[in-house]
């Protein structure tokens, strides 16, 4: 099995994940091939996505999150054009290449507030990410054209039921045509999903990762789902280190070239989270550059690491991380890198 993983990827099944997904006995040898492959295809470099989460209101009532329309305990806001340029170049002048836009889904961010953005922060140089939730069709071709480079949205659980439960106000269905319409326009796309949610057990995980391999992911987000208090799923178990570390890992092994970041909610459930899922197939970290006071309300979850820093200490804190992994801090704009060894 651990041979198929490595030599014949592309045969590897929905069975094949759900077992290995079941069982601890091959964690190790899992975590091991995964590190070999993440070294092999996409080498020592970890590159580095500064994000701003330059809003965190929702219209969306996803029931994990933080940010959901009717919690009324955070308190919200939204930065200005202005001030999200001023952050973008100050992020460009540290020297980092790519910059990641997420908000909640907030339509105050109209095509052309969001076209301008684009425009203004290429000027400094830079890969631009969106993180802004699902959009028309139509506008994700402007802001193509204006030049962002790549769309985040994770698909959250490839389970259509789980799916359809865990947003009132969306469908697995739907989710997955934005995704492909996303990879059809040409952006880098971004998927991924939580572990440990309500009622996902090893078979929806392998459905995940297959997910992920059917839409041809460039990135692939994973992150263990932390129950939010101030949510309706403030009595579920969260998710744990070793299974979100797995699925990344077997993740890695089946797409060899794309940019799994080591996410901030690994590193919010356990100190070395984010430096172990960069030793078990990771290769991209996101500092978070969002400026204060606003920080510490962009609470998709308790225990979100990074909140007090000082506003830019998160750079240094993850190139310091990289080096004593004995790896590289990225210094391109960290494109997926083309399938040459097959
Ligand atoms: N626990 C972990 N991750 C969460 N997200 C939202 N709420 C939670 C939570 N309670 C993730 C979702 C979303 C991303 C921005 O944050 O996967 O896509
Ligand atoms: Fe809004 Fe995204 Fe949170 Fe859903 S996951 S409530 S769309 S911010
Ligand atoms: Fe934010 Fe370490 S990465 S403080």
């Amino acid at each position: 099995m651990i041979d198929k993983l490595v030599t014949r990827r592309d045969s590897v099944t929905l069975e094949d994940l759900e077992y290995l997904l079941s069982t601890e006995k091959y964690d190790e040898i899992i975590f091991e091939k995964a590190d070999e492959i993440r070294e092999k295809y996409v080498g020592k470099e970890v590159h580095l996505r500064a994000i701003i989460e330059f809003s965190n209101i929702c219209t969306k009532s996803c029931l994990y999150c933080g940010l959901r329309a009717e919690n009324k305990k955070l308190k919200r806001y939204r930065m200005s054009p202005e001030e999200i340029i001023k952050r973008a170049e100050l992020i460009a002048e540290k020297g980092i290449k790519t910059i990641v836009l997420q908000s909640g889904e907030d339509p105050y961010y109209t095509t052309e507030i969001i076209e301008y953005l684009i425009k203004e922060i290429k000027k400094f140089d830079v890969a631009i990410t969106l993180s802004i939730g699902e959009r028309k069709f139509e506008e994700y071709r402007i802001w193509k054209t204006a030049g962002a480079d790549r769309y985040l949205m994770r698909h959250e659980t490839a389970c259509p039921e789980l799916y359809n439960k865990l947003h009132p106000d969306d469908s697995f269905e739907n989710r997955k045509k934005h995704l492909f319409e996303l990879k059809k326009i040409g952006y880098e796309t971004g998927a991924g999903s939580m572990v440990g949610l309500p009622g996902q057990g090893p078979r929806e995980l392998a459905m995940d990762i297959l997910f992920t391999r059917e839409l041809d992911a460039d990135m692939v987000g994973i992150g263990p789902f932390i129950p939010n208090p101030d949510t309706p799923l403030k009595n579920e178990k969260g998710g744990d280190l070793n299974t979100t570390l797995k699925v990344i890992a077997l993740t890695r092994l089946l797409l060899p070239t794309a940019n799994i970041p080591a996410t901030t909610a690994m590193g919010s459930i356990h100190p070395f989270g984010r430096q172990k899922a960069l030793k078990c197939g990771a290769n991209v970290i996101m500092p978070n550059l969002t400026p204060n006071p606003y920080r510490p309300n962009y609470t998709l979850y308790p225990g979100k690491i990074c909140l007090f820093e000082a506003d830019t200490a998160c750079v240094e804190c993850v190139k310091g991380m990289i080096k004593g992994l004995s790896r590289n801090v990225g210094k391109s704009y960290g494109f997926r890198v083309k399938l040459t060894n097959v």
